[in-house]
């Protein structure tokens, strides 16, 4: 009798989460408020994991680990899903990333992968396979739209049909396994800075950057060691430097063999930045250290004179999904604070090796997490930031937050609603920083529909622009970009316009 498809009783697959595993198009979205504005013409693409078949492992026990359970929830196979603005038109694609893992796991009718990241609990059909799920970001650059996870080769997909194209190795010139999901890339030079971490292998502290040019030559390649086999999941652009967080979020291999986590959280392990020339070699890093923290997601970097500035979401734990090396449980949340807060980190120069951390939002924004700015400005000086926010009944809005004025507005979707992080987008190519509109993926929970919300990045906690509605379900993405027009056409990345920062 044939193996049957059946999904466990757990919320990881109930109500909102309930697996959706189908490809759509629909053309012309409801728009059900505001008017979506004529001028926006361009993409937003967004990646996140849709669960393609139920687990492989542990979830029918009844005494089933929660900690697994978000485990597999950031286990998915990659869906990109592909908004485009037309005229005040606003079309929607989504497809599988057909990758290798996903068309093994097709073939078989069956997971074939395990735990997190976790090879040694795979099926011996995936023994050979790569097997990331290309779920995290998706970036456009030097003509390729690029699915990226950071244990595998960045994906290419067509961008209009987004139908799996091959793997992205540059031509052999990216000899690391892996890149990351979190490249910076440079408005000006339109170069990608890029990495891998554990590069030599699962628990290795080997570490690669690579820069790639516009026409997709490798331009620089520096390996360097990392002081333990940490988790690197983004990292910062700043001027001329590129600059790596190390929180002690680690892997050790032995426990991974046995089946265990991936990662496990070391608050005992200080947190190590590394400052790297662009174009300098491992002898010209830079490091500095302090307490554990862990910081997920950088809002952006910049050089202010001789120290290096970066603004960080937070945290004083790791990833919760992710246990602690000693067992001990994690200190229930009771605020966002407790979870993520904005942080800037300054690593001086000229100063000694010390970390130096401070909060500058006020005590409670409970703000700082899938932070962005404007991608024109990604390591430049900059003004404005976007995160999420958490709300009472720890619902998540978004959040604009003014670095010069430091007030920060936030956007309430309403009840029983839940924001993914914002992308920002220009009103038009020259607008200033900040001048334009975000775009949000937005659940409702009692509707069972997700929503494309576009506010106004200037007065996000006005009414919205427009509310766009996609008559299904979008459980979950992390990361997306957008590409104008003109940018798709040409093969570039952003436009950055002149600002008052440049002199
Ligand atoms: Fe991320």
């Amino acid at each position: 009798m044939a193996e049957q498809t059946r999904f466990p009783e757990i919320s990881l697959f109930q109500g909102f989460n309930e697996p959706v595993r189908a490809e759509a198009d629909v053309q012309d979205l409801e728009v059900i408020q505001g008017t979506v504005p004529e001028a926006l013409n361009g993409t937003l693409y967004r990646c996140g994991p849709e669960t393609q078949y139920p687990p492989r492992l542990g979830v029918d026990k009844a005494d089933f680990d929660m900690l697994v359970a978000y485990e597999e929830y950031f286990n998915g196979e990659g869906m990109v899903h592909r908004f485009r603005f037309e005229n005040g038109h606003v079309d929607y694609r989504s497809r599988w990333v057909r990758n290798e893992r996903f068309l093994a796991q097709e073939k078989a009718r069956r997971s074939l992968f395990g735990r997190y990241r976790n090879r040694y609990t795979n099926d011996e059909l995936a023994a050979e396979l790569d097997p990331t799920t290309s779920n995290t970001h998706i970036v456009w650059h030097a003509g390729r739209l690029l699915a990226l996870k950071e244990d595998g080769l960045p994906i290419e997909l067509d961008p209009v049909t987004l139908e799996t194209k091959d793997k992205v190795d540059y031509d052999g010139q990216v000899t690391a396994p892996w890149l990351s999901a979190h490249p910076k890339i440079d408005a000006v030079t339109d170069e990608m800075h890029t990495f891998a971490y554990q590069a030599a292998g699962d628990g290795s502290t080997d570490m690669a950057y690579y820069r790639v040019d516009t026409t997709g030559k490798v331009v620089a390649e520096v390996w360097f060691d990392a002081p333990y086999a940490a988790n690197v999941h983004d990292y910062a652009l700043a001027g001329d430097y590129v600059v790596f967080g190390f929180y002690p979020l680690i892997t050790d291999l032995d426990v991974v063999k046995a089946g265990g986590p991936f990662y496990q959280w070391h608050r005992d392990e200080k947190t190590h930045f590394a400052v790297l020339p662009v174009n300098g070699t491992a002898e010209d890093i830079r490091w500095f250290s302090g307490p554990a923290f862990f910081g997920s997601h950088i809002m952006n970097a910049y050089v202010d004179g001789n120290k290096i500035v970066l603004d960080v979401d937070y945290s004083d734990a790791g990833f919760m999904a992710f246990p602690n090396h000693d067992g001990a449980p994690y200190p229930p949340p009771t605020s966002f604070d407790d979870i993520f807060q904005l942080a800037q980190v300054t690593l001086d120069l000229d100063g000694g090796d010390a970390i130096q951390v401070e909060f500058k939002l006020p005590q409670g924004s409970n703000t700082g997490a899938m932070s962005r700015c404007d991608d024109r400005f990604v390591g430049q000086p900059y003004r404005h930031g976007y995160s999420l926010s958490m709300l009472p009944g720890f619902k998540a809005g978004v959040a604009h937050i003014d670095h010069e004025t430091g007030e920060v507005r936030t956007w309430d979707p309403g009840d029983g609603s839940a924001c993914m992080e914002p992308v920002f987008v220009p009103a038009h190519r020259e607008a200033a920083e900040g001048e334009g509109y975000l775009l949000v993926h937005v659940n409702r929970e009692n509707e069972k529909v997700t929503d494309l919300v576009i506010l106004d990045a200037q007065n996000v906690d006005g009414e919205p622009v427009a509310v766009v509605r996609v008559p299904m379900r979008i459980r979950l993405t992390f990361h997306g970009s957008w590409v104008g027009d003109e940018d798709l056409a040409a093969g570039t990345s952003y436009h950055r316009p002149q600002s008052e920062h440049d002199a």
